[in-house]
C-alpha cells in the first residue's frame, strides 16, 4: 500500500530569518508567504523493512530528513517506510524545496499511517523539518506567527490572484543552507535584534496590506522585509553573500518597471533566484523584461496555489 502527496513551494513576502532558543524549530519572526501553483513537490511513502529515501529518482541519505523522522517518531505511530520524492524544480537553489519537501512528507504519512492530524498539527509537524514548510500546508496568501507557530490562511488563491514570474540566476545547491545561515546571522549580525524587534510591528502592517489587496503597500513592505533580510546576511561574519550580479539587475529591473507603472516587486530568499510578484495583466511584460536580464539563465510562471493533499491512497 503506498499513498502519494503533493504540496507547492511558497515564498515569504514577509521573511522569516532566525530561529528561537529549544526545540520545536520555531521561528524567532512571524512571516507572510504566497503558495506557488507551479512549483510543487510529490511524495509517496510506502512501508518497508528499513527506512529508505529517493530524491528525484536517486537514492540519497539526508540528515535533516532523518532527524526529523526521529522527531516525528517520538510523538506518532510512524513505521519504516520507503520514501520517494520529486521536485518539479531545481532542488536548494532558494526556491523552498525543503518547504514543498516537509509539507509533501507531512501529508503523507499522516494520511498512511492514520495518524488523522489537523492541518494545524500537519503544519506544525511540517515545521519541525523546515519552518517555511508550516506555510505550505495551505494555499494562498498563509501566516506564521506566534503564539502556536502553525501555517494560517490570510487569503484564499483566488482572493486577490497575484502572478509570479521566478527568475534563475544559477540552478546549484547553495553554499550555506538557510539553518547554518540563521545560527550565523544570530550569533554575529549586529542588526539582529533591531530584526526581532521590529517584526511583530511588520507583520501586523503587511497583514493588513494583503487583507486590503494593497499591492502599492504590499510591493514596498515586502520589498522592505526582503532587503533587510539581506543586511542581516552581508553583516553576518563570515558574510553570507546569496545574491549574484545577476540578481541585483534583476532586482533593478523590477524597479524600473515598477517606477514606470507596471505594478511588480521582487524577493529574493536563501539563493540568487529573484522571484517577481505583479498582477496577472502585467506577467507577460514582467517574464520578458527579467528574461533580456544578462545572467538570466530561465524563467518560471507561476499564479497562486492551493494547500497539500493527498492525491492517491
Ligand atoms: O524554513 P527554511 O529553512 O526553509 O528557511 C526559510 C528562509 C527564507 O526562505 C529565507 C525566508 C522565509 O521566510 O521563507
Amino acid at each position: 500500500m503506498q499513498t502519494t502527496a503533493i504540496a507547492h513551494s511558497n515564498i515569504a513576502l514577509l521573511k522569516y530569518w532566525g530561529k528561537q532558543d529549544g526545540p520545536g524549530n520555531r521561528p524567532a519572526t512571524p512571516s507572510l508567504s504566497i503558495t506557488l501553483d507551479a512549483l510543487t513537490t510529490t511524495t509517496t511513502v510506502e512501508d518497508a523493512h528499513a527506512d529508505a529515501l529517493r530524491l528525484n529518482g536517486c537514492a540519497i541519505r539526508d540528515a535533516k530528513i532523518e532527524r526529523t523522522l526521529a522527531e516525528w517518531r517520538r510523538d506518532c505511530a510512524i513505521g519504516p517506510l520507503a520514501i520517494s520524492s520529486r521536485n518539479n524544480f531545481p532542488t536548494a537553489a532558494g526556491l523552498a524545496s525543503s518547504a514543498s519537501g516537509f509539507a509533501a512528507l507531512a501529508t503523507a504519512i499522516d494520511a498512511h499511517c492514520g495518524l488523522r492530524l489537523s492541518a494545524g498539527e500537519r503544519s506544525a509537524m511540517a515545521r519541525r523539518g523546515s519552518a517555511s514548510a508550516a506555510r505550505s500546508i495551505h494555499g494562498g496568501f498563509v501566516a506564521l506567527a506566534a503564539p502556536n507557530w502553525r501555517g494560517a490562511q490570510v487569503l484564499a488563491p483566488d482572493a486577490w490572484p497575484l502572478a509570479v514570474v521566478v527568475a534563475i540566476t544559477a540552478s546549484e545547491p547553495k553554499a550555506v543552507s538557510s539553518t547554518a545561515g540563521m545560527e550565523r546571522s544570530k550569533a554575529t549580525s549586529p542588526y539582529f535584534g533591531a530584526w526581532t524587534e521590529a517584526a511583530s510591528a511588520d507583520f501586523e502592517i503587511l497583514k493588513a496590506a494583503i487583507t486590503h489587496r494593497d499591492f502599492d503597500a504590499l510591493a514596498e513592505l515586502a520589498e522592505a522585509s526582503c532587503l533587510k533580510m539581506h543586511a542581516l546576511m552581508l553583516s553576518s561574519r563570515p558574510p553570507l553573500i546569496y545574491w549574484h550580479g545577476a540578481t541585483v539587475e534583476c532586482l533593478r529591473t523590477l524597479r524600473e518597471l515598477r517606477a514606470g507603472g507596471c505594478r511588480v516587486f521582487g524577493t529574493v530568499d536563501a539563493g540568487p533566484q529573484v522571484k517577481a510578484v505583479c498582477e496577472r495583466q502585467d506577467v507577460e511584460q514582467v517574464e520578458a523584461a527579467l528574461q533580456d536580464v544578462p545572467g538570466v539563465e530561465s524563467t518560471l510562471r507561476s499564479g497562486l496555489g492551493g494547500g497539500a493533499r493527498v492525491t492517491d491512497s
